[in-house]
């Protein structure tokens, strides 16, 4: 499959994306906001999500919202703010992209700590779904909503070293496949997975610091799945795990 979407695919879609001031969150909110969409930026500093703000107005896309949160510390309160606001402001959400992780470096189990584990899960899996839980009402009242999750190839094959983030997205994956067959009688909301595979990133450096960042492909490359997961091209696709690599352009 290579999705090519025609022009302005995304028009007035409203889909948040988590973690979309760097890396692959950034790619995809410029990707959706090309295709017309008014994206959500949602990360933890304001610095670079307000360069990403910049970047889609000078490109001429849709005036985006940005959203800091912190999500090691977002609870249910925080979340149903958040989709209250969105209900205020923008009065609908037609997609979640649930992008923003924790990572902190490859170390044995041995060492790894209670904090860590928690950080990790409240990060990649809590979050995630308090913010799904929060917006769920908003996306069932879309005509069509998507919600994709991501994960990694270390949590279908956990090796030595990469304990918290294995385990977490993993959770993370069961998690997505749950809403997924939950909600298979709401059929305009569909919940799938993407496995980036190794692209350039500021976490891609510190999970392989002696890497050569030029050799790998930018984010950008990856966008015609994710592209594909949020138009309405990908309607009645739900519970699937997608590997965005074998989809480049
Ligand atoms: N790059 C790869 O090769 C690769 C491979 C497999 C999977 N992935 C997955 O792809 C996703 C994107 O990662 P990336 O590679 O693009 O790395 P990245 O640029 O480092 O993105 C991670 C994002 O998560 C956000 N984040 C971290 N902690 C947060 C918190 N407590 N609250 C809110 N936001 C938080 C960061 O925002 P702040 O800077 O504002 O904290 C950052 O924008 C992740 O889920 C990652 O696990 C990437």
């Amino acid at each position: 499959m290579n999705h090519q979407p025609p022009h302005l695919h995304l028009k007035e879609r409203v889909i948040l994306v988590t973690g979309a001031g760097t890396g692959i969150g950034r790619a995809a909110a410029l990707a959706f906001a090309g295709q017309g969409a008014t994206v959500i930026l949602l990360g933890r500093k304001v610095g670079p999500l307000e360069r990403v703000y910049d970047e889609i107005e000078a490109a001429g896309g849709p005036q985006p919202a940005i959203f800091p949160m912190d999500l090691a510390k977002a609870g249910e309160a925080e979340c149903t703010a958040m989709a209250e606001g969105i209900h205020r402001q923008l009065g609908r959400l037609d997609g979640i992209l649930h992008n923003a992780s924790r990572f902190d470096n490859l170390s044995p189990l041995e060492i790894q700590t209670a904090e860590q584990m928690l950080g990790m899960f409240r990060v990649n899996v809590l979050a995630p779904f308090l913010l799904t839980k929060a917006c769920l009402p908003l996306l069932k009242r879309a005509p069509d909503a998507s919600v994709v999750f991501t994960s990694s190839t270390a949590a279908h094959h956990p090796t030595a070293y990469w304990g918290a983030h294995a385990v977490t997205k993993s959770a993370a994956e069961t998690l997505a496949k749950i809403w997924a067959d939950e909600m298979g009688t709401t059929p305009n909301v569909r919940f799938n997975v993407v496995i980036p595979g190794a692209v350039r990133s500021p976490q891609r450096q510190k999970s392989h610091p002696g890497e050569v960042a030029d050799l790998l492909p930018e984010p950008s490359a990856i966008m015609p799945l994710y592209l594909y997961l949020m138009s309405h091209d990908s309607v009645g696709v739900n519970g699937q795990v997608f590997e965005a690599q074998k989809h480049l352009s």
